[in-house]
């Protein structure tokens, strides 16, 4: 397994995985196969301990349930050993400062896992870090999140392109994080927010010169019904996030017309499925009867993070 793991791509050791902008749309899908590979194999995979001996550092500044317990069995399923570092009860929580902190874990640990409410505070850990940074999520980037929602497209459609994926509501880290994988895969994104919360002008440009070149396209709008005609994936997130601060009332009035129902579902294609990163709030950006009914693949793509991360671990920290 190590040689399938290596083999096609060596320039992915020693990578860091901040946002998935800086991974080819090759080395994207050689992730994505080996994670299906890696689901489809199990046994196999937990049986050869190929990180045995290393060790990966969990730092979260952040509530988690998923990605917490996703990274720390995906690590352990390698063999390696995580350790996990609670914000607040470390010296960061006392004001160390990132540069010193990146320094000294990386004397210990083989790679660190970052959970941080600021992007740059993750940008800042693999600046000064000198073994691999996983981003496991910031205020503008969700990559093992997409990374899983794109294995479970493909799980459920079979590809990527010609794929129209809908999101509405918050133009947040989840937006953002559509225009980058849908980009990189050559899908056709469509963000639908209210005005006013749109996502990052920079990443939409950046998407739609990305998307020329994979076939993609890139679609912001600030109609919910529009966005959702004739969708592959329906997608949305929570309307207000970990850290936002601002009128989060007023937010949540403005969201409420972006909530996906089953109405709205029947705009999309017959065979489409709806994705939600989770945790969700039944009532307000998703009905139950969507959330909780057939066309829901939300525990799949759950399921998924920990494939994707086994996988990201494996190439980037493997022999
Ligand atoms: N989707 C996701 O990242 O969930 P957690 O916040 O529970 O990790
Ligand atoms: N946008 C959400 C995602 C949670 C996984 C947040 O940042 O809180």
């Amino acid at each position: 397994m190590v040689e399938r793991l290596t083999s096609n791509l060596p320039a992915l050791k020693g990578r860091s995985v901040v946002s998935m902008m800086e991974w080819t749309p090759e080395e994207i899908i050689q992730l994505l196969n080996t994670a299906q590979w890696m689901k489809g194999n199990r046994d196999t995979v937990q049986s050869r301990g190929v990180l045995a001996g290393k060790h990966v550092a969990l730092l979260f500044e952040l509530p988690s349930t998923r990605t917490r317990v996703s990274f720390q069995v995906a690590i352990s399923m390698l063999g390696a050993e995580p350790v996990w570092l609670d914000w607040g009860s470390s010296q960061l929580g006392r004001g160390e400062s990132l540069e010193d902190t990146a320094r000294v874990l990386s004397r210990y640990v083989d790679a660190i896992v970052v959970r941080a409410h600021r992007h740059e505070t993750v940008q800042a850990l693999r600046r000064y870090a000198t073994v691999p940074v996983f981003n496991a999520l910031t205020d503008r980037a969700h990559p093992f999140q997409v990374l899983a929602d794109a294995m479970t497209i493909r799980e459920e459609l079979g590809g990527w392109s010609g794929i129209k994926l809908s999101y509405l509501g918050d133009g947040n880290n989840m937006a953002h994080s559509y225009l980058v994988i849908g980009a990189k895969l050559g899908m056709d994104i469509t963000i639908a927010t209210p005005e006013g919360y749109e996502p990052l002008s920079e990443i939409v440009q950046w998407a739609r010169g990305e998307a020329t070149l994979t076939g993609g396209s890139v679609t912001i709008t600030g109609n919910p019904e529009q966005a959702v005609f004739g969708a592959d994936v329906v997608a949305t997130d929570v309307f207000v996030s970990m850290g936002d601060s601002g009128d989060l009332d007023r937010k949540r009035e403005l969201m409420e017309a972006f909530q996906i129902n089953r109405t709205r579902m029947q705009l999309a294609k017959p065979q489409a499925i709806f994705l939600h990163c989770l945790p969700a709030h039944r009532g307000e950006e998703v009905t139950a009867d969507v959330i909780d009914g057939p066309q829901s693949k939300v525990f799949d793509q759950a399921e998924n993070r920990l494939w994707v991360q086994m996988a990201g671990l494996a190439h980037t920290l493997g022999a």
